[in-house]
C-alpha cells in the first residue's frame, strides 16, 4: 500500500490534472463530460462526485479491471516489482478459477507458448525471426510487444494446451482452437506471426496473426474472435504500451496497422495506436479521451483510408476531441516512412504536415470541384455538418473562419447556415428517446429524464395535482394538499408563477381549513396568471407519450388513481431537483481548495446519490 500511490495507479488509466491539493479527471466508471473524479494523493484515495465510487489503489484496480482482491494485489505487486510468494496453482485450482480469469490465464499462456516457438524452435528462428529482422524490428520491440510464431502443425498449440491442463472449453471459447464434430481440436493460428492484443491493464485478450508468405488464398491477417474478455470495439492495439507517451505528449496518434504501431514505437514515436479487427469505433475514441483530448489520424491516402478518415473526424468531433490529420508522402505508410528517414526528420514532418480537418478535406478535393459552384456548395455543407458537431463555440467559429478563408466563402453566410443546422440538430437530438435505439442503461434513462423533465415542468405538474386533487384525502387523516405541503417544505421554486400560486393556495387552505379551488385561486388575478393556471391544469408536464412508452408502463388515467399522480409528481420533482444539485456539486468540486471542504461535499453527494437511487426505484425508472 505504501508503494502503490493512488495518483500513479489511477493515473495509468485516467488523465489527471492538478487542481489545488488534488487531481481531477474524467471518471472511468461512468460517462461524464465535466471532470468530477478526484484523487487525493495525501489521503491515498479517489472519489467520484458523479457516480459516488470511492476507494484506494486496490479498490480502483479491483473495480476498473474487474479483479478480485488478491488479483488486484498481484497486479500492483507486479507493477511495483514487489515479489509475492504464492503457492503454484494445482491443476484443479486452475479449473476452479472464475471463467474470465481462466480465459486470461489461457491467453497469457498462449502468448508465452508462441513466443517460445519464435525464439526456440528451429522453424521459428529460421522463418519467422528472420522475417521480423528483415522488417528491421529489434529484439527490444519484439520483446516489448511480446510477438510470437505459430507453427505449421494443425493442432500443435491445442495439444500442448491440453497436455498442460488447460480446459478445452476455454480453448474453444477464446477461439484459439476449433472443435470438429468428431471432437478433435485444431488451431486457429498456423504459420503466422502472432501479435498479442492487450487491454489497458496489460492483459492479453486476443491475437492478430500475420501470414508470412503472401498467399492469395488466405487472409493476410486473422484475428481472435470476440469473447467475454475481448470486445473488439473497446480495444486499441498498442494502447497498453502507448498510454504513458500519450499522456506525456498529451496526444494520441491513430494509425491503421499492427506493423505501423510497432515501427513507430521502435522509432520513438510511442503514442501510436491502431484500431485492429474493426473500423474505428466510438468506444475506442472514448478510450483515447481518457488519456488525452488531442488525436491525430494518420490514415493511408487511398480511397478506403480517406473514407475511414472522414468518418473518424466526425466521431472524434462529437466526443469533443481536438482532431488533426496527417498525410504521408505518396507510396509511404508509417512503417516505411519511419524506416526511410531519421527520427528528427519524421517528427518535424509530423509537426509541419498536421492539418486541421478543414484543410485536410479541402486538400483531398480534385482541382475542378472548387470551380464548380454546385459541387463547391455541397462540399461546404458537408464541412459544416462536421463543424456543427463541435460544442465549443469558440472552436466552431475558428473553423468557420478557416472554411471561409480557404474556400473564399462569405463568413456571415456560413454562420447563418451553421446556426440553422445547429437548431435542427438540437431538435433532432432532443426528441423523445427512440425505443429501438435506447440502451437499457440507467445512465441513458437518467439523461432522458433530465432532458425531458425540467424542474420547471415538474413544478407545473406538482401545481397541477395540487389544484386538481388537493382536497381529496391522501390518507385517512391527511388531504393530498397536506401531504404535498409536508413533502415540499423548504423547497426552492424555480418558477415564480408556480411559487406564488402554490403559496396562495396553501395559505387559503391552511387558514380557513377549508377547500380552495381553482376559481378561488384566480378570481382576482390578472389575465396572464389566469392563462398560466389553465395551461397548467390542462397540459401534461410530466410524461410525454414517448416517455411513457420508454418507461414501459401503462399510465393509469389520472382521475382513477389520483394518489399515484400525487406521489409521482412529488417523486419526479424531487428526482429532478436532486439531479440538478448533484450536477452542480459535480462541477463545484473543481473550485474547492481544502480536503475538508471536499470531504464534506462528498458526504453530501453520497446522501444525494442514495436518495436519487431510492427515488428512481420508487418511480420505476431505476
Ligand atoms: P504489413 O503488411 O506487414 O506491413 O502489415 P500492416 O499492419 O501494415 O497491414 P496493412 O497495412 O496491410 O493493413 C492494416 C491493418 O488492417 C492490419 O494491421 C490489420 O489489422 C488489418 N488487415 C489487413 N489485412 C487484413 C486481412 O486480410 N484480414 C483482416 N481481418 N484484417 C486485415
Ligand atoms: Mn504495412
Amino acid at each position: 500500500m505504501n508503494a502503490a500511490r493512488v495518483d500513479e495507479v489511477v493515473g495509468e488509466f485516467v488523465n489527471l490534472k492538478k487542481r489545488g491539493v488534488n487531481l481531477l479527471g474524467l471518471c472511468p466508471f461512468h460517462n461524464e463530460k465535466t471532470p468530477s473524479f478526484t484523487v487525493s494523493p495525501a489521503k491515498g484515495i479517489y472519489k467520484c462526485f458523479g457516480c459516488g465510487k470511492a476507494g484506494n489503489s486496490v479498490n480502483f484496480i479491483m473495480d476498473h479491471e474487474s479483479l478480485s482482491y488478491p488479483e488486484a494485489l498481484r497486479y500492483l505487486a507486479d507493477k511495483y516489482n514487489i515479489e509475492i510468494e504464492e503457492t503454484v496453482l494445482a491443476k484443479e485450482e486452475i479449473e476452479q478459477k472464475t471463467e474470465r480469469d481462466s480465459l486470461y490465464i489461457l491467453m497469457s499462456a498462449a502468448q508465452k507458448y508462441y513466443s517460445e516457438r519464435l525464439h526456440e524452435d528451429e522453424e521459428g528462428k529460421t522463418i519467422a525471426l528472420t522475417y521480423l529482422k528483415e522488417r528491421a524490428l529489434t529484439p527490444k520491440t519484439i520483446e516489448g510487444f511480446q510477438l510470437g510464431w505459430s507453427s505449421l502443425g494443425r493442432d500443435d498449440f491445442s495439444q500442448w494446451a491440453i497436455k498442460n491442463g488447460y480446459n478445452r472449453e476455454y480453448l474453444v471459447k477464446t477461439g484459439m482452437s476449433f472443435e470438429t464434430e468428431q471432437g478433435s481440436l485444431f488451431d486457429r493460428f498456423r504459420e503466422r506471426i502472432m501479435f498479442p492484443i492487450h487491454n489497458i491493464a496489460g492483459k492479453i485478450v486476443g491475437f492478430g496473426g500475420r501470414i508470412l508468405r503472401s498467399n492469395a488464398k488466405e487472409a493476410k491477417y486473422i484475428n481472435s474472435p470476440e469473447t467475454d474478455i475481448y470486445n473488439k470495439s473497446k480495444i486499441l492495439y498498442g494502447l497498453f504500451q502507448a498510454r504513458k507517451a500519450i499522456r506525456q505528449r498529451d496526444e494520441a496518434l491513430l494509425v491503421e496497422g499492427y506493423m505501423d504501431v510497432l515501427a513507430l514505437h521502435q522509432a520513438g514515436i510511442e503514442h501510436a495506436v491502431a484500431s485492429s479487427g474493426t473500423s474505428l469505433t466510438d468506444d475506442q475514441l472514448r478510450l483515447v479521451k481518457r488519456f488525452t483530448d488531442n488525436i491525430t489520424f494518420l490514415f493511408d491516402g487511398d480511397a478506403a483510408g480517406q473514407k475511414a478518415a472522414l468518418r473518424a473526424i466526425d466521431m472524434a468531433l462529437e466526443l469533443e476531441l481536438n482532431v488533426k490529420m496527417l498525410l504521408l508522402p505518396a507510396d509511404h505508410d508509417p512503417d516505411s516512412f519511419v524506416k526511410a528517414y531519421d527520427i528528427e526528420y519524421v517528427e518535424q514532418y509530423f509537426k509541419d504536415h498536421s492539418q486541421n480537418f478543414i484543410a485536410f478535406r479541402i486538400g483531398l478535393l480534385p482541382e475542378d470541384v472548387l470551380r464548380d459552384p454546385i459541387k463547391k456548395s455541397e462540399i461546404v455543407r458537408e464541412m459544416l455538418n462536421s463543424v456543427v458537431l463541435i460544442k465549443d463555440i469558440i472552436k466552431r467559429n475558428l473553423y468557420l473562419r478557416e472554411i471561409s478563408k480557404l474556400l473564399d466563402f462569405d463568413e456571415k453566410v456560413l454562420n447563418d447556415e451553421l446556426r440553422r443546422m445547429a437548431a435542427s440538430k438540437f431538435k433532432k437530438d432532443n426528441k423523445a428517446p427512440d425505443l429501438t435505439l435506447a440502451e437499457p442503461q440507467v445512465i441513458s434513462q437518467e439523461q432522458a429524464i433530465r432532458s425531458q423533465a425540467t424542474a420547471v415542468n415538474q413544478e407545473k405538474q406538482l401545481l397541477k395535482v395540487l389544484l386538481l386533487y388537493g382536497s381529496r384525502m391522501y390518507t385517512d387523516d391527511m388531504t393530498s394538499a397536506q401531504f404535498i405541503y409536508r413533502e415540499t417544505s423548504g423547497m426552492e421554486w424555480e418558477n415564480d408563477h408556480c411559487r406564488i400560486l402554490f403559496e396562495r393556495y396553501r395559505e387559503a387552505t391552511e387558514q380557513e381549513n377549508n377547500l380552495a379551488d381553482v376559481n378561488f385561486l384566480i378570481h382576482d388575478q390578472p389575465e396572464e396568471m389566469r392563462r398560466f393556471v389553465y395551461d397548467v391544469i390542462t397540459e401534461r408536464y410530466q410524461l410525454s407519450p414517448g416517455w411513457e412508452k420508454f418507461l414501459r408502463r401503462t399510465v393509469v388515467s389520472p382521475d382513477a388513481n389520483y394518489k399515484e399522480e400525487v406521489k409521482s409528481a412529488i417523486g419526479y420533482l424531487k428526482f429532478t431537483k436532486i439531479s440538478k444539485i448533484v450536477e452542480e456539486n459535480q462541477k463545484g468540486v473543481a473550485l474547492l481548495e481544502t480536503d475538508e471542504a471536499i470531504d464534506e461535499l462528498f458526504m453530501l453527494q453520497q446522501v444525494l446519490l442514495n436518495m436519487r437511487k431510492q427515488l428512481a426505484v420508487e418511480l420505476g425508472i431505476g
